[in-house]
């Protein structure tokens, strides 16, 4: 047997991860060298941990490059793994570590577009008939119960067909999606519709990836909206149905039991029906409790407009 032969200089699997891991030993970033080594640490434990085929590699690298094929500026599939995977939602949890009695964050979602228009209290956002009328009011709050007047809600749902405005181009764009600000004494209102369950967009990659493990695409009803308010630290979230399907298994993961309330079915003759509404509607009651911004982190905003 040759000296080239022996076992100790045969290249097992760990020696190529420490040699991958050992190449960012002089990245002059501190944070990007800790982000690089774990993800080697990380990726090259799964590869291991399952024992990756070469097959099921390629697999893979087909899989990413149909979700780059797929992805362009009204379609972003790699965020939608993201979704799916439970990272978005890991990620906010990660950074939006607010008090009890806050309201809680979850997934902003592909189909928020900043700019809805600004609205008056209590307007409706149904450009048409899209559901039952659902009077959806509040005030916002800080930690204490005071009210913060002038504290903006952006708002955005989607309507009986599904959708929301952004799915379909050759819609009113702004259909279901509107600003509003609160009141003197924190209070909101307006007309929305009431939510109906939807899928994912499951025509691609990850809807290939659901279909295969046996997955839903399935998101519950819920309302979206992002509350603003100057000195607070913003809050992206959604308001879901308490009755909707799909609350115990929302594809997104994004479901909180501290965001569910009750929609109640009210009648043609309730003295309480909004102007505007005829025949049946419904009401949904949402608090929404802010933090100040310094106790909260650096909030993610994707849509400030002022
Ligand atoms: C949404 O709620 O709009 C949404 C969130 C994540 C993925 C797809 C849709
Ligand atoms: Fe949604």
């Amino acid at each position: 047997m040759s000296s080239s032969d022996t076992a100790a200089q045969r290249t097992t699997p760990a020696d190529i991860t420490a040699a991958v891991e050992a190449s960012f030993d002089a990245c002059a970033d501190p944070r990007l060298r800790e982000i690089m080594q774990a993800l080697v640490r990380h990726v090259h434990g799964f590869v291991t941990e399952v024992g990756l085929t070469e097959a099921e590699w390629r697999e893979a690298i087909a899989t990413l490059t149909a979700t780059g094929h797929i992805t362009d500026d009204r379609r972003q599939e790699f965020i939608l793994w993201s979704d799916a995977l439970g990272v978005s939602m890991l990620v906010d949890a990660l950074a939006n570590l607010r008090p009890a009695g806050a309201t809680e964050s979850t997934v902003l979602g592909p189909f928020y577009v900043p700019g809805a228009p600004e609205h008056g209290y209590g307007e409706d956002i149904a450009v048409e008939p899209a559901g039952t009328p659902t009077w959806v009011h509040g005030r916002v709050l800080d930690l204490d119960g005071t009210p913060i007047a002038g504290a903006e809600l952006d708002v955005w749902q989607n309507g009986d067909d599904k959708l929301y405005a952004v799915q379909k181009p050759d819609g009113p764009e702004d259909h279901l999606r509107g600003r509003f600000r609160t009141r003197d004494d924190g209070s909101f209102a307006f007309l929305a519709v009431r939510p109906v369950p939807y899928p994912i967009p499951d025509d691609g990659p990850v809807g290939r990836m659901l279909d295969a493990t046996g997955r839903h695409p399935w998101r519950p009803a819920h309302i979206h909206m992002i509350v603003r308010a100057d000195g607070y630290a913003t809050v992206t979230t959604h308001v879901f149905d308490a009755a909707s399907e799909y609350l115990d298994s929302d594809a997104v993961f994004a479901v909180k039991p501290s965001l569910q309330r009750e929609i109640v079915p009210r009648g043609a003759d309730d003295p309480e029906r909004p102007e505007g509404v005829e025949g049946e509607w419904a009401s949904l009651a949402f608090d929404v409790v802010l933090v100040p911004a310094d106790e909260a982190g650096e909030p993610t905003d994707p849509g400030r407009t002022a």
